[in-house]
């Protein structure tokens, strides 16, 4: 049981092993997304230079997993402790898709971008909403500019979004909670070893992640079995 006292301030980071029992695939794990392909190929500003076909064809793909995927108990258990916390919880998610806000947290910081959205990759038009599969033979899409309509997603070699935002939250928090992520990714690995010491650390998920060093409390077992009844906010 995590214990909440009424002046913690409790960061969350969720990655792809919160999405797992919603039927989203993971990356390393069994089946994962990566397992079977090389990441430069599909998720990097090099790939999309050089085929941004195979880029929307992957993510055309992504999209449709997640359009029929479904919250699971871990994600509503977690829209519920943002109920009882309010502004004392920041979830940070290194995942694209949605299902956190569609169990119901309000405020989710998606530092690795949103995969219903898109953006140009030319110019500084806002990202917007777009659920769209891009796959032959509808063509790339075009912006007016005449830049290229780009997934919104922080693609490997790129800079994460919101770290300003991120970096104060991790320095103001008393508990930090990593749920269903390898830690192997930077800079969210780091996350941990930056408030060890000054928080108390906690990881949540069926398998030792690779920075498990820097925990000092770890629950084994699947998310949506064990948030439901993890948390308890004084
Ligand atoms: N509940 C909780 N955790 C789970 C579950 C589950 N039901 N099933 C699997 N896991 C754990 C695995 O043990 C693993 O540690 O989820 C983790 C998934 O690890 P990864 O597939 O590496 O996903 P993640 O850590 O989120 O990857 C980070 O890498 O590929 C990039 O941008 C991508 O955001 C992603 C980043």
């Amino acid at each position: 049981m995590i214990r909440i006292s009424p002046t913690d301030r409790v960061f969350i980071l969720t990655g792809a092993g919160i999405s797992a029992e919603s039927g989203i695939p993971t990356f390393r794990g069994v089946g994962g997304l990566w397992r079977n392909r090389r990441v430069e190929e599909v998720a990097s500003a090099e790939a999309w230079q050089r085929d941004p076909r195979m880029v929307w064809d992957f993510y055309s793909m992504r999209r449709r997993v997640a359009t029929t995927a479904k919250p699971n108990p871990g994600h509503e258990a977690l829209a519920r402790l943002e109920q009882s916390l309010q502004d004392r919880l920041f979830l940070c998610t290194q995942n694209v898709d949605d299902l956190h806000e569609q169990a119901g947290s309000v405020r989710v910081v998606h530092m690795h971008g949103e995969l219903f959205k898109s953006r140009c990759d030319r110019c500084d038009r806002a990202p917007f909403d777009d659920s769209a599969a891009y796959e032959p033979p509808r063509p790339i899409p075009r912006c007016h500019c005449g830049g290229k309509i780009r997934p919104h997603i922080c693609w490997f070699g790129e800079i994460p979004y919101d770290l300003d935002k991120i970096a104060t939250a991790l320095d103001d928090c008393t508990v930090f909670i990593a749920i269903g992520t390898s830690g192997l990714v930077q800079p969210a690995a780091s996350f941990v070893a930056r408030v060890r010491g000054a928080a108390r650390t906690i990881y949540v998920g069926p398998e030792e992640p690779a920075n498990t060093f820097a925990f000092t409390d770890c629950y084994w077992g699947k998310a949506g079995e064990l948030l439901p009844n993890l948390f308890h906010s004084a």
